[in-house]
């Protein structure tokens, strides 16, 4: 597809869902609350560099959960995955993102991408204090972004002061043995990653470093080790929307990964990454126009990774 072709669908995608109404705005962190329903944006990166995008793609807000799959390549680089699969498992949940559950014979949480086994993948960051281990999260973000990045603090405030059902999660899981650190040193860092503020053309390029074997495809710098894509990539599919996952995997068919901001990243391997902004939720905590943008995309563009008969009959981009 030509790049005034990629365009003008972004273009049409846009008007069409503009004035869709559907699902609210997360307000259980009291500050996320004030966000505009209305800001939309969507973007594409190819694994070549270019940018394609409409909309509110400059407007800022916080990365919330898609900052777990950065922090679980970040965990893998530093333990590597043996270890990190004793701490935090691989199984879809089919449950919500903040459900506090443990799988019963492990006692690991169930995979990196709901909000236990985040906390648990993110206590696992090296460094010798919380400024190191912050440092060292933020310096990640940077590498896949290509710049200085900022966390939110009226926003991390705001879920620290409130987060207390995710500090449950993380009490259950000291009583296990899953957290060694202290806790609250833990969840303020996980609280601060999900708080680091983006706007929609990062997370296309974040997802279009993803697709590109773990190099920012507009910095040519490597954000993640090529070895822990695959593991990355997996566990996107199989777990980042939550009890959506499986419907997702089936109608949309690349790995992608939701937060409560409003935001999707999703990753078509070696062509490109997709990022979409749109703050209404529906009942599971996944952006509504996203999800209907991504479904769209993935249909008009061939995407589905076992859609072998859109695949002969569309194009590849990047081919
Ligand atoms: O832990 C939380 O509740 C939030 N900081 C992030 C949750 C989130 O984004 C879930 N996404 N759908």
């Amino acid at each position: 597809m030509d790049s005034s072709s990629l365009l003008t669908v972004l273009n049409e995608l846009y008007s069409q869902y503009k004035s869709l109404q559907e699902g609210t705005v997360a307000n259980y962190i009291p500050e996320l609350a004030k966000v505009n329903p209305e800001l939309f944006s969507i973007c594409i990166v190819t694994v070549d560099g270019q940018i394609y995008k409409v909309g509110d793609y400059e407007h800022f807000f916080t990365i919330q959960s898609i900052s777990k799959v950065f922090a679980y390549g970040l965990a893998l680089e530093d333990h590597g995955r043996d270890y990190i699969l004793t701490r935090v498992g691989v199984e879809p949940t089919g449950d919500a993102f903040n459900a506090i559950i443990l799988d019963e014979q492990s006692k690991r949480p169930y995979n990196p991408m709901v909000n236990a086994g985040a906390i648990a993948t993110t206590s696992l960051i090296k460094g010798s204090d919380p400024t190191e281990r912050l440092n060292r999260m933020l310096e990640m973000f940077k590498r896949y972004i290509g710049r200085d990045m900022l966390v939110d603090i009226s926003i991390f405030t705001s879920e620290r002061s409130t987060g207390h059902r995710n500090r449950a999660m993380a009490h259950l899981m000291l009583n296990f043995g899953m957290i060694d650190r202290n806790i609250e040193e833990a969840l303020d860092l996980y609280f601060q990653q999900c708080a680091v503020m983006v706007n929609c053309q990062d997370l296309a390029v974040m997802a279009a470093t993803l697709a590109n074997r773990g190099m920012n495809p507009i910095t040519k710098v490597q954000a993640v080790d090529k070895p822990h894509i695959k593991d990355i990539l997996s566990v996107m599919y199989t777990c980042g929307m939550y009890n959506f996952a499986g419907e997702w995997a089936y109608k949309i068919g690349i790995p992608a990964k939701s937060g409560i901001c409003g935001g999707i990243i999703a990753v078509v391997p070696n062509k490109m990454g997709i990022g979409v902004f749109s703050p209404p939720l529906d009942a599971r905590g996944n952006s509504v126009r996203g999800v209907k943008v991504c479904e769209e995309l993935s249909q008009r563009l061939g995407l589905h990774l076992f859609d072998c008969l859109g695949q002969e009959a569309k194009f590849g981009i990047g081919d």
